[in-house]
């Protein structure tokens, strides 16, 4: 299995472009199911969970072609099959999403049950409460959902809780259904709004997505069309965090700074000097260690889950003591016991980690667990005084495109060993 070896203690420093986002490319790509007609997308990183999505879609009678330039043509006219099997699905919960379009457009659908994962328990019950309430007919088979409807019929669906994926399935599933669908309590995530702009593109009438509440009137059809996938924010958050454990200075480009400015603030308030253009942020720590700060995951605009792992990273080895709750995931502290063999001083009480920040961490080999887990192991081994050997990098081929070669670009010094 590949491991990444990183030699630490360099100031990340320079320019990085931004890679289209995972989190939106996912969705788009699902939502490709809900047209025969040909779609082509641009700004589609080149990751693992994409390869799975497309093997998804290549399953089940979908023509995918994808190119080096991160441009996808996407054909669904021949699909033979409405299933989605285990094999794939376990390896990327994302795989849900085709269960809205597949039972939208052919009015049935197989997906294997995603079950648990490292982060946490991941139920997908308000998925299915929503489509049910849509007029399919559901039940769980052999580790299988399955989904049967005649025409999907527009509902007014009150989600109990906020959920991303929740939000995008229902979205994509009421865009052919019949008549009006309201979805409140809908999660406000940026990769909503674009999942409903790509959708509108194709003649979908979708309103108030990026809101709490989003009206969809139903259509019979949509068309071809080509769309680019927005900026990916975590990955932007990812590289600025790098600079800021490094003590470095950095621009990020191709991005989005609107997307992330309750990352941006923290940072600010770490001592970071943010300057942001249109599709820019810079980073500056001006040699100076970061101070300690306290956050708490909320969904968005709040500060990201997806972010949480990174930022406790640099709270290892910054000024004073922080508290880092994490209130979407049960289990998304795994990060915390592999931090604590390179020298952090974290404490886990419940759902909140009490960091103090340490002058120095040291390398050491360890385990990656999940996609941001391992980029906090990737950050506090930049900042580490030696090197640091991280296992298991699969999980972060998932969610980075390019990753060493974009920190070798900013000065690191980080090598992959196959
Ligand atoms: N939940 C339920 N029932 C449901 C759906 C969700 O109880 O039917 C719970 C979950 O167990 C969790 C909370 O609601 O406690 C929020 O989960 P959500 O459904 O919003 O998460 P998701 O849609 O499965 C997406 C991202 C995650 C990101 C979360 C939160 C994609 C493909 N995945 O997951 O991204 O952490 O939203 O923002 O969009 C990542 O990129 O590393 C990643 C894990």
């Amino acid at each position: 299995m590949d491991q990444l070896i990183i030699q630490g203690g360099r100031p990340i420093s320079g320019i990085v472009n931004i890679s289209g986002a995972k989190n939106a490319a996912l969705p788009i790509l699902a939502a490709t199911l809900l047209t025969g007609n040909t779609i082509r997308l641009g700004n589609v990183p080149h990751l693992q969970d994409i390869y799975t999505m497309v093997n998804v879609l290549n399953h089940m009678g979908g023509n995918v072609t994808l190119d080096e330039h991160a441009n996808i043509e996407i054909n669904t006219n021949h699909i033979s099959s409405h299933h989605a099997p285990y094999e794939l699905v376990r390896t990327m919960r994302a795989s849900i999403l085709v269960l809205g379009p597949l039972l939208s457009r052919f009015g049935k659908a197989e997906v294997s049950l995603p079950g648990g994962c490292a982060i946490g328990s991941r139920p997908v019950d308000q998925h299915l409460k929503g489509l049910q309430a849509m007029g399919a007919d559901i039940h769980i088979e052999n580790g299988y959902i399955k989904a049967t409807a005649n025409r999907l019929t527009g509902a007014t669906i009150a989600l109990d809780l906020i959920t991303v994926t929740g939000t995008e399935n229902l979205m994509m599933a009421a865009v052919l259904a019949k008549g009006e669908t309201i979805i409140k309590n809908a999660a406000c995530e940026p990769e909503i709004e674009d999942l409903a702009n790509f959708l509108n593109t194709l003649g979908a009438h979708i309103e108030g997505a990026g809101t709490s509440t989003i009206t969809i009137q139903g259509v019979t059809s949509l068309n071809s069309g080509h769309y680019c996938v927005l900026p990916d924010r975590i990955e932007t958050g990812t590289y600025l965090a790098a600079a800021a454990i490094t003590r470095g200075s950095i621009t990020v480009k191709k991005t989005c700074p609107h997307l992330i400015e309750s990352v941006l603030l923290k940072f600010e308030e770490a001592g970071a000097l943010i300057d942001t253009g249109n599709d820019w942020i810079s980073l500056d720590m001006r040699g100076n260690r970061p101070r300690a700060v306290d956050i708490s995951t909320a969904p968005y605009p709040a500060f990201p889950t997806d972010m949480q792992a990174q930022m406790m990273a640099v709270n290892t080895v910054a000024e004073g003591t922080s508290l880092i709750t994490e209130t979407i995931f049960e289990n998304r502290f795994m990060h915390v016991q592999e931090l604590q063999r390179m020298g952090a001083n974290i404490t886990l009480k419940g759902n909140t980690a009490v960091c103090v920040g340490t002058h120095a961490l040291h390398g050491a080999p360890v385990m990656a667990t999940d996609l941001r887990a391992s980029a906090s192991l990737v950050l506090a081994g930049l900042a580490a005084s030696n090197a640091t050997i991280i296992n298991r990098i699969y999980h972060i081929d998932r969610g980075y495109e390019c990753i060493e070669e974009k920190l070798t670009q900013l000065g690191a010094s980080i090598r992959r060993i196959t």
